[in-house]
């Protein structure tokens, strides 16, 4: 159950915008978005802060919007990471249990996890989140609970995700240094998004949410509610944006300008005859530009971002049982065509993803940009949760550092 009253901050330090959702849990359980923030980014490249005194000073200004608009004072947040150093494995750990043909225990789970979740990391990484996937007890598939079974030999394997120590630690300072505001947690951004958009069936049937920002697209794959991989590809619409200003000649602002006005994902052949005129600006000439070289420019791009997204998630069994299909959210879920570029690459349903079981202003709820900021509420909604619905923890084990007892 969740905690009734309990305020719950979501902040992400993004590549084009800095945002903060506030949140409170009702009685009846349901998250209710009451402040919300949002600053431009100056600090960050690539889904990590690079100049931490901008980035601080963005950071400011949205805690303080969120505050005034939930009129709370903010103490703790829980805090979106992201960028290329994020790694993320599935790992297996094993334990034994010393007695023979006893019941297994919380801790003899506890500590098979455990085991799982410590290997691979590297020296200056850390654990940013861990989800725990099956057990085995004896070599035989357990999926839910293995508390009470007769046996000798756990296996558990668990969805972990890593990321630089030092790299995290920049954006943990760019929120605690200049301000009394704690970081309760360092979330990847992904598994926020996920968490925003899909609900507990999709995530039965199998899902994939994709987070298309400026910087970054990061993806999180469900299947049986579990998450099964993620990751983060250090490629966003800011590289498009800059693509079309390289191909196209024009300055950066004009080609982000015309991405959103006249860009799509996808070139259809009868564009080819369509010019638009750019009118001349900082002393260069009016132009015409081709409406299919423009599109051409974008559909390459994305084609090759999403074919790499595809190819690392094809490695795993899941990705072709994600049956209810591909969620897109982040700002660039609105390019054009974006759509059924997606579907023709994953070969999958695809939908843009609506944030569940949230209340609050439509105008932030119905956002694509914001889901990871929301995604972060219900993420310590869940964390916090003081008891839980059952003893087993599709997703919770994993949110929560203690592994819960029956009632
Ligand atoms: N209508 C639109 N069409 C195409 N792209 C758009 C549109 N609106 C916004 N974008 C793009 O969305 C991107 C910003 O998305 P978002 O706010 O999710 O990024 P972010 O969270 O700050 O960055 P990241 O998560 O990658 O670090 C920009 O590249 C912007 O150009
Ligand atoms: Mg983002």
């Amino acid at each position: 159950m969740l905690d009734p009253g309990q305020i719950l901050v979501g902040l992400e330090i993004g590549t084009s915008k800095i945002c903060v959702a506030v949140g409170e849990v009702a009685e009846s359980g349901e998250l209710t978005i009451t402040g919300f923030g949002q600053a431009r980014s100056r600090g960050v490249l690539k889904g990590e802060v690079i100049d931490l005194d901008k980035a601080a000073e963005d950071v400011r200004e949205a805690l303080a919007q969120a505050e005034d608009m939930a009129d709370v004072e903010i103490e703790a947040v829980y805090l979106a990471v992201s960028g290329n150093h994020i790694r993320a494995l599935n790992n297996r750990g094993v334990h034994s249990i010393p007695t023979v043909d006893r019941e297994i225990t919380v801790d003899d789970v506890q500590e098979a996890l455990r085991n799982a979740k410590g290997n691979n990391c590297p020296a200056g990484y850390e654990i940013v989140d861990s989800v725990r996937q099956d057990f085995c007890v004896d070599y035989h598939s357990v999926y839910d609970n293995p508390v009470g079974i007769v046996g000798s030999r756990i296996e558990a394997s668990v969805h972990v995700i890593q990321g630089s120590s030092r790299r995290i630690e920049m954006s943990r300072r760019a929120v605690e240094g200049p301000t009394p505001v704690r970081v309760e947690k360092a979330v990847f951004s992904g598994l926020a998004s996920a968490l925003a958009v899909l609900t507990s069936e999709q995530k039965d049937l199998g899902a994939l949410v994709l987070d298309v920002g400026g910087g970054t697209t990061e993806f999180a794959l469900f299947q049986k509610g579990l998450l099964r991989h993620s990751g983060v590809l250090a490629v966003g619409g800011d590289h498009v944006s800059n693509d079309l200003s390289l191909g196209l000649d024009i300055p950066l602002s004009l080609a982000e300008e015309l991405k959103i006005s006249l860009g799509s994902a996808v070139s259809e052949p009868g564009e080819r005859a369509t010019f638009h005129t750019i009118p001349g600006t900082q002393g260069l000439p009016e132009r015409r530009i081709s409406l299919s070289h423009l599109r051409r420019i974008m559909s390459l791009r994305w084609e090759e971002t999403l074919e790499f997204v595809a190819r690392e998630l094809a490695e795993t069994q899941w990705l072709r049982q994600a049956r209810a299909g591909v969620f897109l959210c982040g700002g660039s879920a609105r390019t054009q065509g974006l759509d059924a570029l997606v579907r023709r690459v994953f070969q999958l349903p695809v939908a843009r993803g609506q944030v569940q079981n949230v209340s609050g202003p439509t105008e932030v709820l119905e956002n694509p940009e914001f889901a990871t900021a929301i995604g972060l509420v219900r993420y310590g909604a869940m964390r916090s949760e003081r008891r839980p619905r059952r003893w087993s923890f599709p997703l919770l084990g994993v949110l929560s550092p203690r592994l819960r007892r029956k009632n």
